[in-house]
């Protein structure tokens, strides 16, 4: 039994083992820890995605108290007529509610997970968020229309990016110039967070890797929200 827990272990760490790359990627092996993928870029490791299993913990009802999910949507400064990419959407919790704040636009749900889109496309059979469109995305490409979108939100998703390099580009590429970015991440410098280290960002790494997107900072809210930063990014015009 032993042997082939082993063994199991091993196969496991080559499966997720990735190639050395060129250092300026800013990728590094790290060898494989709980919750993290055996891979760090620009020194921070970089967590496991969140499996459809877990969606549940998504839409729980004490959310609203840890999270104070209603207090994050008023902090957008969303137009109306605003096309909006709710990336990592998951089940859409923020998705639905995005989606009314824009009726003149629309919310992409974009996930990497068909059966989280699976989720989104049953809600919206029941009526809901008529402007919500389910998006099938890549691990390194959001697969969005170039230049078309005022703002992306990504709440705690972008810490699981396999290809943060990759994704950084890419959003670039698909936001309006001046579009804007809000990433949404639990706080690493704050211990009393109570979330596992590779779950979580200092605002200095998020600066950090979002201008090797070519993404200026805006603003960075750690104040509104009990355990998250809201780092506000955008393209130059
Ligand atoms: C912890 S869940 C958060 C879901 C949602 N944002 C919320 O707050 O309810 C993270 C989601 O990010 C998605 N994800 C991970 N890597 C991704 C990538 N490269 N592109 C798009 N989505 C990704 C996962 O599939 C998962 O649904």
């Amino acid at each position: 039994m032993r042997i082939f827990l082993k063994t199991l272990l091993a196969a496991i760490s080559l499966s997720f083992a990735v190639p050395a790359f060129a250092a300026d990627d800013g990728y590094k092996n790290t060898g494989l820890t709980l919750d993290g993928i055996g891979k760090s870029y620009m020194g921070r490791e970089i967590a496991a995605v969140m499996g459809y299993p877990g969606a549940a913990w998504l839409e729980r009802a004490e959310r609203e108290k840890e999270e104070g999910t209603s207090k994050l949507l008023p902090l957008l400064g969303l137009k109306p007529t605003d096309v909006v990419a709710d990336i990592g959407a998951g089940t859409g919790y923020f998705s639905f509610r995005l989606a009314p704040l824009v009726p003149q636009g629309k919310v992409y749900a974009e996930d990497i997970q068909q059966e989280m889109l699976d989720f989104i496309t049953a809600r919206k059979a029941k009526g809901e968020g008529a402007n919500v469109l389910p998006t099938l995305g890549g691990v390194s490409d959001p697969r969005l229309p170039a230049g078309s979108i005022d703002l992306i939100l990504m709440v705690d998703v972008y810490h699981e990016f396999s290809y943060p390099r990759e994704m950084g580009l890419a959003m670039a590429r698909a936001l309006k110039p001046g579009g804007r970015i809000a990433l949404v991440e639990y706080r690493a410098e704050d211990p009393n967070v109570p979330i596992r280290d590779v779950h979580k960002m200092t605002e200095s790494q998020a600066k950090k890797e979002m201008a090797a997107a070519g993404l200026t900072w805006v603003s960075t809210d750690s104040k509104t929200l009990p355990w998250q930063h809201l780092m506000i990014f955008a393209k130059p015009k």
